[in-house]
């Protein structure tokens, strides 16, 4: 995609700057985003021509002017912790929905001819069927899944009700550099990296035999980029590698790369963790010719690069 008028929502955070790289010297980007969890590092070697906007997508009155002109909004602005969501529901219903559908008010309102809206692999729940295939009844176990199911419905709501189109992404496990290691519940690879950069244990809870499909950030950019610009006004789309792969398989990858035995902290299994998670991904190779590119040892060795440098620039204390 070229010389496209993109806004980004949640363009700082770990995914959205990625997609400011991937997208940004190639059109004019603006992203919106209040650094809540997001951070002006992320974007410190995005293009010198993206424009930030600190602010709220809850402020609407800034939304009118912040929308004018745009071809294609990219929704990822949102709180993304499953256990914080369980604690607080409320500023998840805030931020997650009543943000989203202001975010598509103010699109249609503005006449941007489509959005993109972050899904999550959470809406399928745990339920023990696998591959998640994208026409499979949602059954979200978190506030922060129902949040995500309920923006997916407004996407469909106003698609109906107006011109814009929506197309909505269910991104499975994301993973690489940026991603923060410091949340209680980050995503593993950025635990693990983390662990194994400053040397320490890994935690592993339960047999480590559980499953996930893990997709590179770099790919997750691209897949976005596609879904931003293909025929596939309505559709619902996983974005996943279709790989699962075991916490332990990980470890064995890192250990590979490092050259060197990892230590482990073995933990219980942790109440509530889904076991196996795995997206279908035929939808979106026939829909968008999307397919992963990025093996995992690829991309933990970038990962683990980036935790590294990541710890060299920390302040000392
Ligand atoms: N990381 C994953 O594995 C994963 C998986 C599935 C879906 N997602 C979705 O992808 C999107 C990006 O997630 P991420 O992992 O990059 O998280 P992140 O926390 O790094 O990014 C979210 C960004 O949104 C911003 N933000 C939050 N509330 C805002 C508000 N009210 N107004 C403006 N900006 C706001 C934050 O400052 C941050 O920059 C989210 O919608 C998330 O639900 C992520």
């Amino acid at each position: 995609m070229k010389g496209k008028r993109i806004l980004i929502t949640g363009g700082a955070g770990f995914i959205g700057s990625h997609l400011v790289d991937r997208l940004g010297d190639r059109n004019e980007v603006t992203t919106i985003d209040d650094l809540s969890t997001g951070t002006l590092r992320n974007l410190s070697v995005a293009p010198r021509t993206v424009r930030l906007k600190k602010a709220s997508v809850l402020q609407s009155e800034l939304l009118p002017e912040v929308m004018a002109g745009h071809d294609i909004v990219y929704h990822l602005a949102a709180k993304t912790s499953v256990p914080e969501s369980v604690a607080h529901p409320d500023e998840y219903w805030r931020t997650n929905v009543e943000g989203t559908v202001r975010v598509l008010k103010a699109a249609a309102d503005a006449s941007v001819p489509r959005v993109v809206f972050i899904s999550s692999a959470a809406v399928y729940g745990d339920s023990p069927e696998t591959p998640k295939v994208e026409s499979m009844r949602p059954a979200p176990t978190s506030p922060y899944a129902t949040t995500k199911m309920v923006g997916e419905f407004a996407c469909q709501e106003i698609r109906g009700m107006t011109k814009l189109e929506t197309v909505v992404v269910r991104l499975f496990n994301a993973y690489g550099p940026r991603q923060d290691p410091s949340a209680p519940y980050a995503g593993v690879m950025a635990k693990f990296a983390a662990a194994v950069a400053a040397n320490r244990p890994i935690d592993i809870y339960g047999d480590g035999e559980q499953t996930r499909d893990f997709l590179y950030v770099g790919d997750i950019a691209e897949g976005l980029e596609l879904a931003g610009e293909k025929p596939v006004n309505g559709q619902v789309i996983n974005l996943g590698s279709g790989e699962a792969l075991t916490v332990n398989d990980v470890v064995r990858i890192l250990s590979e790369i490092t050259d060197r035995p990892i230590r482990v902290a073995r933990k219980p299994a942790r109440p509530g963790d889904i076991l196996h998670s795995r997206a279908d991904v035929t939808r979106a190779k026939e829909t968008l010719g999307f397919v992963a590119r990025t093996s995992v040892r690829e991309g933990l060795e970038k990962t683990l690069q980036a935790m590294k440098a990541r710890k060299g620039r920390a302040p000392k204390g």
